[in-house]
């Protein structure tokens, strides 16, 4: 039905991110898309959702070339994409960012409209609450929000660009559920996601890419293995060692309570981090973990409680575009933002150092960028956090705070980003993980407690829990 052939894509920096994909996708078929991070998943995606021209090759329809000027002439063609970071109004309602479809709010939203709306979500047994600000909703919700407009909008092909790196397991499950709804509608779903059991488990094919290449196509049967050798070649072992026991406490929580719009989000949360330990805080998100981050990092004051940090603090914010990048801004801003004084010269900034700075994170942790100049917007996901983590880490900070911190990145710059973790804890930093991801937890923790409904369930040993004990605890068991 439709087919992408030799797709080229030259950005204007000069970066090479297609060198000739092709692609094909039927009716009624989900594709999952891997790839490492900057394989050109989401730029190839791009293209056939119109946002992106391609430098060289074609896209075909039911046989006939398109050409899509912008995204709504995909839209026209029944091609709508989800995108990885989303892209509603904030301020706005749910109801009113999807009137925004029809032009200016200026006569609010019709019923009609509204009614659809309802029957859309009710059939794919969504619940949402269209009249709440979309910026006050769980990212979950939002994204549902995001589909029934792509549905909404009668799209055939829904391109879901790392649906699950938000979502809670429940929800993820959730979402499976409607891809394969959606299948057996007929329609088609591409699903670019860095978690191989996810493709495995609900796609019908699955396309590797890798430095711009198709590199392979499996059927649903394919190893994991395979498809970890197929995108990172070999992929290179880092030994995650754990050097020395805790030291001294670096950080102090005592009996924090915080509340949101009169309900208690923190409920006398305790807890503490010394040297030479990862103290991770598990849980399904929404328990909590925000308001526990944010007053951790003065963002937020609590109604209730004390915080003691001993020395430097690091942190790595769960979203890197609001909390720690600016999108517009080239990397050697970015690399400097919040550790700008070490680079000031008689009261200015020396750009020169920064430069060099800049230079140096990009290479010591491998991220795919031109250079300093480049925007951070043009960056991959998984590059963006890649220099976030090193411009936190490379702090010599004593307290790291890690909210989320490999969400989004690839198998190997996961790992790689463990062993971060791990080397500034075995340096002597204290390490607070804030993780729904389970298998990371069990990896990296030296003491595991677990969130729930805004209270420390459970605290304890690494070693001396085990999963099941977490998982209970992290239903509220
Ligand atoms: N607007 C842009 N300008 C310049 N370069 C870009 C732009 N968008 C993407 N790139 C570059 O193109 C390459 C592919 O990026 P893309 O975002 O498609 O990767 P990806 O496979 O989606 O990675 P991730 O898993 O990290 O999201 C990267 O090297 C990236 O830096
Ligand atoms: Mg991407």
């Amino acid at each position: 039905m439709i087919q992408l052939r030799e797709i080229h894509k030259v950005f204007p920096d000069g970066t090479y991110a297609l060198k000739g994909v092709s692609l094909e996708l039927k009716p009624g078929e989900v594709v999952a898309l891997l790839g490492e991070n900057g394989a050109g998943k989401t730029t190839l995606m791009k293209i056939l959702a119109g946002v992106y021209e391609p430098t060289r090759g074609e896209i075909i329809i039911e046989g006939k070339r398109v050409r899509f000027k912008g995204a709504s002439d995909a839209f026209k063609a029944g091609i709508a994409m989800v995108h990885q970071h989303l892209s509603l109004v904030e301020e706005l309602t749910a109801l009113e960012n999807l009137a925004l479809l029809k032009g200016p709010l200026l006569k609010g939203v019709d019923k009609e409209m509204r009614a659809r709306l309802e029957d859309l979500a009710r059939s794919l047994g969504f619940e949402v609450d269209w009249n709440r600000p979309v910026g006050e909703m769980p990212l979950g919700m939002r994204q549902r929000v995001e589909i029934i407009k792509a549905l909404y909008l009668g799209a055939r092909v829904l391109i879901l660009d790392e649906p699950t790196s938000l979502l809670s397991p429940p929800e993820v499950k959730g979402l499976i559920d409607t891809v394969r709804r959606l299948k057996s509608e007929g329609r088609t779903v591409v699903f670019i996601t860095h978690k191989i059991p996810e493709a495995l488990s609900v796609a019908d094919r699955i396309v590797v890419l890798r430095r711009g290449e198709k590199v392979g196509e499996f059927g649903p049967n394919v190893s994991p293995d395979m498809l970890v050798e197929a995108m990172v070649g070999k992929a290179k072992a880092w030994s995650l060692e754990r050097r020395g026991g805790p030291g001294e406490e670096v950080l102090a929580v005592k009996d924090l309570w915080a509340y949101e719009r009169g309900r208690p989000v923190l409920q006398g949360v305790s807890l503490a981090v010394r040297r030479r330990e990862i103290h991770a805080i598990a849980g399904v998100e929404g328990n909590g973990q925000e308001a526990l981050v944010d007053v951790l990092v003065s963002l937020r004051r609590p109604a209730r409680g004390e915080v003691k940090i001993s020395g430097k603090l690091a942190y790595i914010p769960d979203d890197r575009h609001t909390r720690a990048m600016v999108l517009d801004l080239p990397l050697v801003h970015n690399a400097i933002l919040g550790v700008h004084r070490r680079f000031s010269k008689a009261g200015a900034l020396d750009w020169g150092r920064a430069r060099e700075f800049a230079q140096k994170l990009i290479e010591e942790f491998s991220v795919v960028a031109p250079g300093p100049d480049a925007l951070a917007r043009s960056l991959s996901g998984g590059n963006q956090q890649k220099l976030v983590v090193a411009r936190e880490l490379s702090k010599g900070a004593d307290v790291v705070i890690a909210h989320q911190p490999t969400r989004g990145l690839d198998v190997a710059t996961t790992e790689y980003v463990h062993k971060l973790l791990l080397d500034v804890r075995n340096e002597g930093a204290g390490v607070l993980l804030v993780s729904s991801d389970l298998d990371e937890v069990l990896k990296l923790a030296d003491t595991i407690s677990v969130m729930y409904r805004g209270r420390i369930v459970i605290t304890r040993p690494a070693g001396s829990i085990s999963v099941e004990e977490i998982g209970k605890a992290m239903a509220g068991l």
